[in-house]
């Protein structure tokens, strides 16, 4: 061992850190390609679910996905379906899995003819009078959402799925836990507010033209 690298040691040592097994921050993808097939079960092949309840998470960013994920895992986002999967998970899985599905592709789907329309219009231009802000400011004018500040992307996203998110958030069920008790995300607060002043007709108008958003 060179004396730099002996130094190094104590150096780490004295600080508590560990120099064989140094935390990874970036997820590996393709390691998390073999992790996430018990997730494709549901979530679909490379993400992209065919079962409007279960969301897709094809191309969904890095940020978004973990902080979900260790949400459900602590319990904080009260899920019977994902609690027990996650529970399974190490941070490191967590990290892996997640740069696995932000590195795929959405393969895309329809919006409703009857309703996306006016979810267009309420999308681009929120609604003033109402105080309901543009969605494109957060979510990006085509649904991608803002990987930097780990705001979801949103399209090619099932309606039925999302229409469900938007009234949890309303009714303030999303991150209610098991025992009743109101936790939270660190940004779920907003929409909180925004989705409150939507009504469930502009939930469907909006959920559909988010649906066919590619
Ligand atoms: C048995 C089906 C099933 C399996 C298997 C499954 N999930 Fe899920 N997942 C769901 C459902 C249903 C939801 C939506 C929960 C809700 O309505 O809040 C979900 C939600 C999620 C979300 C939140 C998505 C969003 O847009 O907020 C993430 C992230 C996620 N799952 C990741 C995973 C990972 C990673 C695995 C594998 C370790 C996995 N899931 C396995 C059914 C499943
Ligand atoms: C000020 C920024 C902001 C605006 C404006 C905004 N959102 Fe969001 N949205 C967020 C953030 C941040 C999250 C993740 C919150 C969390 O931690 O639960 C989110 C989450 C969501 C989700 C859940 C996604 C998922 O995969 O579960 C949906 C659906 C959504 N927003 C739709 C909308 C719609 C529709 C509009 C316009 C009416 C809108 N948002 C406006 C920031 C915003």
């Amino acid at each position: 061992m060179s004396i730099a690298k002996g130094y190094a040691w104590l150096l780490a040592a004295a600080l508590g850190l560990s120099v064989l097994t140094p935390a990874r921050a970036e997820g590996n993808a393709e390691a998390g390609a073999t992790k996430a097939v018990v997730c494709t079960a549901c979530h679909g092949t490379n993400g992209n679910s065919v079962n409007p309840e279960w969301p897709s998470l094809a191309g969904q960013n890095a940020v978004y996905i973990s902080e979900q994920l260790k949400l459900f895992r602590a319990g904080h986002r009260n899920n019977a379906i994902m609690y027990p999967l996650s529970v399974t998970l190490t941070d490191e899985d967590i990290a892996d899995v997640a740069a696995y599905f932000a590195a795929q592709t959405p393969t895309g789907l329809e919006a409703d003819p009857a309703t996306y329309k006016a979810g267009a219009a309420l999308y681009v231009a929120g609604d003033r009078a109402r105080k309901i802000p543009s969605c494109t400011a957060c979510h990006g004018p085509v649904g991608r959402g803002n990987p930097g500040s780990g705001y979801p992307a949103l399209r090619a996203q099932h309606a039925t799925y999302t229409i469900k998110q938007l009234t949890d958030y309303a009714a303030e069920a999303r991150y209610l836990d098991a025992a009743g008790v109101q936790q939270k995300s660190k940004h779920g607060h907003m929409m909180k507010t925004i989705s409150k002043r939507l009504t469930a007709e502009d939930m469907q108008n909006l959920a559909s033209y988010i649906q066919g958003l590619r």
